[in-house]
């Protein structure tokens, strides 16, 4: 059999550890499939003293995670440390730049940087390349990004979309199976090894759109664009919204979904990019995906609808996307990390979400008092929505103290209409005295 591919694992946290114990499981299995052993030789964390529950006697020690890039007995770095920028950066610049390869479950850094890893990979080993890859950045243990790249390479996709954020995942089909609290199944879904170290990357949704912006690029052959994401997170959905979702005959997912439109001899190609939670009908297969599992829908003009669905988080499914790209890297398989060189990836425009059709649901909280729903009604009129639904439910914890009216929740779905009118009739009650905050804007997934 070869030599085995050598590798130094950074950060032996959730993640790192469960590397290691897949290793020690499945090794020889991999050696078969890989054609030479995958074996670590060195590691590295920030306290070398903590226990792990994993044996690391075997393994050298670096301090410094940075110097990992250079050591003569290390061809391809793991870095599962975390963060966009800081250590886990300086780690993957001088690992590409050392003409080693780099693998990595850091979404934040591929969505910020990624492009300039990329660039650097191609270039190194004087033009012959060195691999980058991120299959356990997006989706945990599901093989999307191989599936994008490879499976479905042949087709020209039109959409792309699906759950992301297995945290979020967790909290808001737990919130609905059991009517508990939010902050009580976030510190859950923490003790599981779900979250993100500041679990505000998860609920804010900005994870999903890290994860987003990474398939998208490589669904629509653009440049990774995270800044033109829209982002909206959980943090506002209560348990009423749940419940009126329910009783409308829906579930609440945050979705993250990427279209590219107007692609053709004009060269006018939009790229739209959105992460929101959303109502998602019953009968449709994104609802019943629950827990930490996550789900991809790719819609191929010559493939037709791909799903692609499994964990999306946690130690043992993301160690297997981590070990599948290393499979890849000693079979020597390489080639560019987004499928197309960097140099050849298109620069699409951000798509004006105005023009977008939807059906809406809208939350107001606002005082009970006559003439506060006439109020809403003729904002949604004199901007063209015509309202298909409406519920309002008493809020009995809040409200009626000093004489002032108790507060209730307005809940309606609109017919279809362009974001623009719905952004306008939100913009005619901006600041009225009867909101006791901002609408809540979720849109029906159809
Ligand atoms: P984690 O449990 O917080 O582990 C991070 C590890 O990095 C720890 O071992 C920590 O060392 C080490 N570390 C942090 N800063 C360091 C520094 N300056 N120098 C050396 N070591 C340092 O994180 P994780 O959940 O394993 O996630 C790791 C990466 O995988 C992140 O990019 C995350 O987004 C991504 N990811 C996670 C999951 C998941 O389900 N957890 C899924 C997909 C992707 P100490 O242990 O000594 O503190
Ligand atoms: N915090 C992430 C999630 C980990 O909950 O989906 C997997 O990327």
């Amino acid at each position: 059999m070869a030599a085995p591919l050598r590798i130094a694992l950074a950060g032996l946290g959730t993640v790192g550890a469960g590397v290691i114990r897949l290793l020690e499981a499945n090794g020889a299995l991999i050696a078969r499939r890989a054609g030479r052993p995958i074996a670590i030789t060195v590691v590295s964390a920030r306290d070398r003293a903590k226990d792990r529950g994993v044996d690391l006697s075997g393994f050298a020690w670096e301090d410094d995670l940075t110097l990992l890039a250079e050591r003569a007995d290390v061809d391809v770095v793991v870095e599962l440390v975390g963060g966009a920028d800081g250590p886990a950066l300086s780690l993957a610049r001088r690992t590409l730049a050392a003409g080693k390869g780099l693998v990595t479950a850091n979404k934040a850094m591929v969505a910020h940087h990624g492009m300039e890893l990329a660039a650097t990979a191609e270039a190194a080993r004087d033009g012959r390349g060195a691999p980058f890859r991120f299959e356990a950045a997006v989706a945990g243990g599901i093989p999307v990004i191989k599936g994008l790249r490879e499976g479905a390479a042949a087709n020209s996709l039109a959409r792309i979309y699906g759950i992301l954020n297995g945290t979020c995942n967790y909290i808001l089909s737990t919130m609905e199976d059991t009517g508990r609290d939010f902050a009580e199944v976030l510190k859950e879904a923490q003790a599981l090894g779900y979250a993100e170290a500041d679990p505000a990357f998860d609920i804010e949704g900005i994870d999903a759109a890290h994860k987003l912006a990474i398939l998208a690029a490589i669904g629509f052959g653009a440049g990774v664009d995270f800044t033109s994401v829209d982002i909206a997170g959980i943090t506002r959905i209560r348990a009423a919204d749940i419940a009126q979702a329910a009783a409308l005959g829906y579930v609440i997912r945050l979705i993250g979904l990427a279209d590219c439109q107007g692609r053709g001899a004009d060269g006018a190609a939009r790229l739209f990019q959105r992460v929101q939670p959303c109502l998602v009908p019953r009968d449709h297969p994104l609802a019943a995906v629950d827990g930490p599992t996550n789900a991809v829908v790719a819609e191929g003009d010559f493939s037709g609808r791909l799903l692609f669905q499994g964990p999306g988080a946690g130690d043992g499914p993301t160690a297997s996307a981590v070990v599948a790209d290393l499979i890849d890297i000693a079979r020597g398989d390489t080639g560019p990390p987004f499928s197309v060189p960097v140099a050849e990836l298109e620069p699409l425009a951000r798509a004006d979400p105005g023009d977008r059709r939807n059906r809406t649901y809208l939350r107001f909280a606002v005082a009970d008092r006559p003439g506060v729903l006439a109020e809403i009604t003729a904002a949604m009129r004199d901007a063209g929505v015509s309202i298909e639904s409406l519920i309002q439910q008493g809020r009995p914890d809040a409200g009626g103290e000093d004489g002032a009216p108790a507060e209730v929740l307005v809940a309606m779905v609109t017919h279809e209409a362009p974001e623009r009118a719905v952004a306008h009739a939100l913009d005619l009650l901006r600041g009225s005295p009867s909101l006791a905050e901002p609408p809540l804007v979720m849109r029906l997934l159809e």
